[in-house]
């Protein structure tokens, strides 16, 4: 197994450190955050370096601002939060280039933090052009990458900066990858994965591959839509990834192959509409009217899913089970967390939209691991060579 090349490894005391971080969460129009599991994720590494005396430089993305300024996507609300969980001060700069934030960088003292404006707003981040690495690089003495949620894109602050640079992975890559690695290897058996989420094609290297370690799949939210529209049954107007019928039909035949055990939903909440005041029925599969939407798994899903979850060793779950947004749809989602949580288990929470609901219920310490990852974590977990890693390994 290849190893990671470690923060402990480097000198950083009284150096200035370029940290990437993934602090791309929800903020809404107000400037609040809505998760901050990102950030508090992050904390470990960033508490390292100020213990350590070295000068924290912070760099992320927000959103897709499409390589422009926008207000919208501003790091700034982060900042903010970022210096309530350090119980200090954050300088938050107004850009992630140039000689005014060069400046502002060579004037910090050892064990001070600043936070960079998000580094989409320069186009060059993404085309991974090498002058705006070079110009990061140039802010410091060492990278420390700690984003594992952007791991999967070959951007100029994830794969540019380290060549110019003494680099390794934060304490976060180091346990998301000895986390997820260990889903891979050695996962004790029965393992059920239970998959949720709305596009297959997102996901179906991953499921593939899933289809090689599990011994049961449970398929939940607007992705089973995909999967029984596939088998013929009408699903009214609710979420469909037509693109997805093959390779949806694909899993169910390989798993057949595997005698792995599938479980679908048997019944369905639906609305006529998704909004807070539409009118949530329960209805068998098969049994959809025309303007139908499916919101979340029913009751006697619920109960599939609790049978075949029972006696599990090791549990991954990706993708809630319906719309988490409207209480009246989370109930699937909600029994699902409290049963795995109340398993005992080596339960292992990836994706961005499960960790943020689990997060959001208050169950954050009730599971053995929730990833950071969304995309990355996935893609591990399918087995691929995540771009930005590949620095950072010895
Ligand atoms: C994520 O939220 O999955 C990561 O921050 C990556 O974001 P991206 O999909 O916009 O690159």
């Amino acid at each position: 197994m290849k190893q990671l090349k470690t923060l402990e490894d480097l000198i950083v005391r009284g150096k200035r450190v370029f940290c990437r971080v993934d602090f791309n969460v929800p903020v809404d129009a107000q400037g609040r955050v809505g998760d901050e599991l990102r950030i508090a994720a992050a904390l470990p590494t960033i508490n390292y370096l100020i213990r350590q005396g070295a000068i924290v430089i912070l760099a992320s993305h927000l959103g897709r601002p499409d390589g422009k300024p926008n207000d919208k996507y501003s790091l700034e609300p982060v900042a903010v939060v970022l210096s309530e969980l350090l119980k200090r001060e954050v300088f938050f700069l107004h850009d992630s280039v140039g000689d005014d934030i060069k400046a502002k960088v060579m004037d910090m003292k050892p064990g001070q933090v600043a936070l960079l404006e998000n580094l989409r707003f320069h186009a060059e981040e993404e085309a991974n052009d090498a002058h705006f690495a070079k110009q990061l690089a140039g802010l410091a003495e060492v990278y420390i990458d700690d984003a594992f949620a952007v791991s999967h894109r070959a951007h100029a602050s994830l794969v540019g900066v380290p060549k110019y640079l003494p680099h390794a992975a934060g304490k976060l890559i180091q346990s998301e990858v000895a986390r997820l690695n260990g889903l891979l290897t050695k996962p004790e058996h029965p393992f059920v994965a239970v998959i949720g989420g709305a596009k297959i094609s997102d996901k179906i290297d991953f499921m593939h591959s899933l289809l090689e370690k599990v011994d049961t799949l449970v398929v939940g939210g607007a992705m089973a839509n995909t999967f029984l529209a596939a088998q013929g049954h009408a699903m009214g107007k609710s979420v469909l990834d037509k693109a997805g019928f093959d390779a949806a039909m694909g899993i169910m035949k390989l798993a057949e192959r595997k005698g792995i055990h599938v479980v679908l939903p048997v019944d369905v909440v639906v609305a006529d509409k998704l909004a807070d005041e539409a009118k949530p029925r329960t209805v068998m599969v098969g049994q959809l009217d025309a303007g139908d939407i499916a919101l979340d798994i029913g009751p006697m899903t619920t109960t599939a899913i609790n049978t075949a979850l029972h006696g599990a060793k090791t549990i991954f779950w990706n993708g809630t089970m319906g719309y988490t947004e409207i209480k009246a749809f989370s109930h699937g989602s909600l029994n699902l967390a409290k049963k795995i949580a109340g398993m005992k288990t080596q339960s292992v929470i990836g994706g961005g939209d499960t960790a943020g609901f689990v997060d959001g219920i208050g169950m954050h310490d009730d599971f053995s691991f929730i990833s950071t990852g969304g995309g990355a974590a996935l893609e591990l977990l399918a087995g691929k060579d995540l771009s930005a890693l590949k620095p950072l390994y010895r």
